[in-house]
């Protein structure tokens, strides 16, 4: 549900998406990056923020559960490219191990966190903005409610001047509130330069991304700070906050929906997933989910109590109560779905109706058949599966 940003012709850029860390509060045995929200991994909310700003190449820095990640990530966009970090030294260490994949790459490099799924395009969008105005590293922050934990940008007359983390912190720094999302875009290839210096002399013994904001500064370029909502800054390091995130997304989603002309009678009861597209001048009723791949086109109606996946509702048609669309199942124009009917890798022509009680699995059915009550397709034949054709 991303909305595309207006990209006026700019230095190319690149996004590096870190997703090596273990996740150990997840206690899970998927990685972090893998797990979702809004039915698709955090990583692909994290390339679909990236992606709205065109980047010329998009590089994930697996370590844990690499091979999992690798696969995750080239399923989302099959040209991302993915660098391995072996050890985990901290954040510096991990956007470094992208160098080899981006070299010769000159213009404008994202780095952005798999564990923070929310970050909007129009963000980064103005982090490109601050780019352009001249700043040589441009940091992502937020007015915090309860900074602990975090980073803190120090502002100096307005300019950045470092990044503090919390156990380096002096009391005065800790009650900055202003704190540090972990997103930054730097100009390539002197990001590169920079990520040489970092040293892990502190209180963690790790290599932290944060420091190139005074090292950028000693080399006399700017830094500025971009600020953010404390919602899109969220990260997931718990199922509680998988949870928060799950919540956030699907109220974004919502409110996207009825922006762009969809009716939803009870908003709050309505899940969407990240790809959902559906159509201006559709009707929603209470209590639906919409699993990934769902396209709705205009004028259809959803009425309460359905589940809809990988399918393809036609215009003007009108699904439920209680219905379930699976994918592969296409529901024709201005169609009819009624209660308990289920559809699996199913075409309802244009104007049929299967309005009671009926399974269409593997079948399809002509333009304005219509399916009584109780009928299914039943074509499982030892390990055989047939088609049903209904004309
Ligand atoms: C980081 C920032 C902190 C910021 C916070 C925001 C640093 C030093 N600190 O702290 O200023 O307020 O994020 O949430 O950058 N990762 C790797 N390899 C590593 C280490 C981390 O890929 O070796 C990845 C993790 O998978 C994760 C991200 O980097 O996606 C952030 O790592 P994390 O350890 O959570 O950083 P924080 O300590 O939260
Ligand atoms: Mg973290």
């Amino acid at each position: 549900m991303e909305r595309p940003v207006d990209s006026s012709p700019r230095r190319p850029c690149a996004a590096v998406i870190l997703a090596a860390g273990a996740g150990t509060r997840m206690r899970s045995s998927l990685p972090k990056a893998l797990h979702p929200v809004g039915g698709a991994p955090m990583l692909a909310h994290v390339m679909a923020a990236a992606e709205a700003l065109a980047p010329e190449r998009i590089v994930v820095v697996a370590g844990h559960g690499a091979a999992a990640v690798t696969s995750a990530a080239r399923a989302i966009r099959a040209d991302v490219e993915v660098a391995i970090q072996q050890e985990q030294r901290g954040t510096a260490h991990a956007a470094a191990q992208a160098r080899a994949a981006l070299a010769g790459f000159a213009g404008d490099v994202f780095v952005l966190y798999a564990d923070t799924p929310l970050v909007r395009a129009e963000t980064l969008a103005a982090m490109a903005a601050a780019r352009d105005a001249g700043a040589g590293l441009v940091a992502l922050g937020f007015e915090a409610a309860d900074p602990t934990g975090y980073g803190r940008l120090i502002l100096e007359d307005g300019a950045l001047v470092r990044i503090v983390e919390e156990k380096e912190a002096t009391p005065a720094e800790r009650a900055v509130t202003f704190a540090n999302s972990g997103v930054i875009c730097a100009e390539a290839p002197a990001m590169w330069d920079w990520l040489d210096e970092v040293s892990d002399d502190n209180a963690k013994g790790e290599f932290y991304l944060t420091d190139l904001v005074a090292i950028a500064r000693a080399h006399g370029r700017t830094a500025a700070a971009v600020a953010c909502p404390e919602a899109e800054t969220l990260g997931v390091n718990s199922r509680v906050q998988l949870a928060q995130a799950e919540a956030a997304f699907q109220a974004r989603a919502r409110i996207a929906a009825m922006e762009a002309g969809v009716t939803l009678t009870a908003p709050e009861t309505v899940f969407f997933a990240l790809d959902t597209r559906i159509a201006p001048d559709v009707t929603v009723g209470p209590n639906v989910v919409f699993g990934p791949g769902a396209v709705v086109e205009t004028g259809a109606e959803i009425r309460a109590f359905c589940h809809i996946e990988g399918a393809h509702v036609g215009a003007g048609a009108v699904i439920g109560p209680f219905a379930r669309l699976r994918p592969g199942a296409r529901i024709g124009a201005e169609a009819h779905v009624g209660n308990f009917v289920e559809l699996k890798n199913a075409v309802l022509g244009e104007g049929a109706k299967a309005n009671h009680l009926s399974y269409l699995g593997d079948a399809s059915s002509g333009a304005g058949a219509s399916i009584g009550a109780g009928t299914i397709t039943c074509n499982y034949a030892g390990g055989l599966k047939l088609r049903s054709e209904i004309g």
